[in-house]
C-alpha cells in the first residue's frame, strides 16, 4: 500500500484550483440511467469513489465514455443488468444510489446491502422504507435488496433522520413515479441542489430542493442532458484549514463561498483573514497560531460532519482548548488516536473530544481509517517536527483529486512512495 510522507513546518501560501464535488457526482452519474439518451457531466473529480462508480454503470451494461478533461458521457440504452454487486457496493457505500433511478425506470433493482464502515454502522433502512411507501414491493435476502415496482407512486415521506442519499434516493424515484411526491425532513445540501438541478435539466419536475421540504411531481420520461459538476465544498474547506494550521496564506478558485458558511465562520473564529469573490476564497493567517474553536456538527447549513476531522486537528496546536462533537455519526474519533501518537492533548468522551492546544506536534508513523480522518492526519503532519508516514492512502484517494500535488503547489514538503 502506498504512503505519504510530510514534512512539518512550512506555512502553505499560493492558489489551487478546486475539483468538482465527490458528494455531487456520484448521485448524478446514478440519475444518468433515469434517461432514455446519453448524458454528459462535467467538472468531474479525478476519484478512485468516480472510478468504482463507472465500473458499476458499465458492469451493467451502461455505456460510459471519458474525455481527457474527465467529461464523462453516459448512454444508459444499453443497460442490461439491473443488479449492483456486493464486491464493488463493498468498496463503496454510495452505490446505493443506483437502487432509486433502476427501480423507477426500469421496475426492478437488486442492490447489495451496503455494510457498515469505519465510521458507523450506516443503515438504509430509510431508503427501503421510503420506496415501499412509494409502493415497491422490497425484499433484504442473500444480503441484497430485491425490489419490484411496475410503476412507483406519489407518496408524501416523512425521513425520520435527515439523510443525503436517502434523500437523493427517493428524489430520484420519484421523478418518473404516477403523482407527485412530498419528501419532508429532507437533507438540505448543496450537493443534493446540484442533483434536482441535473434532474430538472433533464425533464424532472422539482421544487423546494435545499430546503428541508422537496416536492417532485412524476412525469412519463426523462431525457439525458449537460452539467457540470458543483465544487467541492469539503475539499475547499481541508484546504482552508491547511492554510490555516500552517499560520499560511491561500487562495482557492473555482470554488462556491456560498456552501460552507458555518465553516468560514470558524475560520474567521480560529483568528482567520477571509475574502471571498463569487468564485474563489482566500485565507490569512498573517503567521499566527490558530486560536482554538469548538464545533459541534449537525446536517446542512450546519457544520458538517465531514469537516469535523479537520478541525480536531486545528484545535489539537491552537491556543486554548475547545470541545469537538460529532452528532451525525457514532464512531467518527478514529483519527484522534492517531493524532495523539503525534503528542495531541485530546480526550474523548462519548460523542465529544475534549482538545487542549499543544505548542507542538511530532512526526510519526500513522494510519488512515477513513477518508476524512486520512486528512487530518495529512494537515496534522504539515506542521508536525519531522516526517510523518501516513499509510493506508488508499482512503484518501478516494475523495482527494491529486492531492500531494495540490498541496505540493501551496508549498507543502510532501510526496507518494510505494508500500
Ligand atoms: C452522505 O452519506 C455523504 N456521502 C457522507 O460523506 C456524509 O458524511 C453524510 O452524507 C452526512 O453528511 C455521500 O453523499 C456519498 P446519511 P450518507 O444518510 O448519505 C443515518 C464523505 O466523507 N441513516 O446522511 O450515507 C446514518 O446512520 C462521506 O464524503 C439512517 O439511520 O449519510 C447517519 O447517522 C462520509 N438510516 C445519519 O443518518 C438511513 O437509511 C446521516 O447519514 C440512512 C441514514
Amino acid at each position: 500500500m502506498e504512503k505519504l510522507l510530510i514534512r512539518g513546518g512550512r506555512a502553505l501560501e499560493g492558489e489551487i484550483r478546486i475539483s468538482g464535488a465527490k458528494n455531487a457526482v456520484l448521485p448524478i452519474l446514478a440519475a444518468t440511467l433515469l434517461g432514455d439518451s446519453p448524458s454528459s457531466v462535467g467538472n468531474v473529480p479525478h476519484l478512485k469513489d468516480v472510478t468504482t462508480t463507472m465500473e458499476l454503470l458499465g458492469r451493467m451494461g451502461v455505456s460510459l465514455t471519458v474525455d481527457d478533461q474527465m467529461n464523462i458521457e453516459v448512454d444508459p440504452s444499453t443497460i442490461q443488468d439491473l443488479t449492483a454487486p456486493y464486491e464493488l457496493v463493498k468498496t463503496m457505500r454510495a452505490s446505493i444510489l443506483v437502487l432509486g433511478p433502476i427501480l423507477a425506470r426500469y421496475g426492478e433493482a437488486n442492490v447489495s446491502l451496503p455494510g457498515g464502515c469505519a465510521i458507523g454502522s450506516r443503515p438504509v433502512d430509510l431508503h427501503v422504507r421510503g420506496l415501499e411507501a412509494m409502493g415497491a414491493d422490497v425484499r433484504v435476502e442473500g444480503g441484497y435488496i430485491r425490489a419490484r415496482a411496475r410503476r412507483l407512486r406519489g407518496a408524501r415521506l416523512v425521513l425520520e433522520n435527515v439523510t443525503v442519499t436517502g434523500t437523493e434516493n427517493l428524489m430520484m424515484a420519484a421523478t418518473l413515479a404516477s403523482g407527485t411526491t412530498v419528501i419532508e425532513n429532507a437533507a438540505r445540501e448543496p450537493e443534493v441542489a446540484d442533483l434536482a438541478a441535473f434532474l430538472t435539466a433533464m425533464g424532472a419536475h422539482i421544487e423546494g430542493a435545499g430546503t428541508d421540504c422537496i416536492t417532485v411531481h412524476g412525469v412519463e420520461r426523462l431525457q439525458g442532458c449537460a452539467h457540470r459538476v458543483l465544487p467541492d465544498r469539503i475539499e475547499t474547506g481541508t484546504y482552508l484549514v491547511a492554510g490555516a494550521i500552517t499560520g499560511g496564506r491561500v487562495r482557492l478558485k473555482d470554488t462556491r463561498p456560498d456552501t460552507l458558511d458555518a465553516v468560514l465562520v470558524k475560520l474567521e473564529a480560529a483568528g482567520a483573514r477571509l475574502s471571498v469573490g463569487t468564485d474563489w476564497i482566500e485565507l490569512d493567517m498573517q503567521g499566527r497560531r490558530p486560536r482554538a474553536v469548538d464545533v459541534r456538527t449537525a446536517p446542512y447549513p450546519a457544520f458538517p460532519t465531514d469537516m469535523q476531522a479537520q478541525f480536531t486537528a486545528l484545535d489539537a496546536v491552537a491556543e486554548g482548548s475547545a470541545t469537538i462533537t460529532e452528532t451525525v455519526f457514532e464512531n467518527r474519533f478514529m483519527h484522534v488516536q492517531e493524532i495523539r501518537r503525534m503528542g495531541a492533548d485530546i480526550r474523548v468522551s462519548g460523542n465529544t473530544a475534549f482538545v487542549r492546544g499543544v505548542e507542538r506536534l511530532y512526526a510519526a508513523p500513522v494510519m488512515a481509517t477513513d477518508l476524512r480522518a486520512s486528512a487530518s492526519l495529512i494537515l496534522a503532519g504539515l506542521v508536525a517536527e519531522g516526517e510523518t508516514v501516513v499509510d493506508r492512502i488508499y482512503h484518501i484517494d478516494r475523495g482527494y483529486d491529486c492531492i500531494e500535488e495540490k498541496l505540493s503547489q501551496l508549498g507543502a514538503d510532501i510526496r507518494r512512495v510505494p508500500a
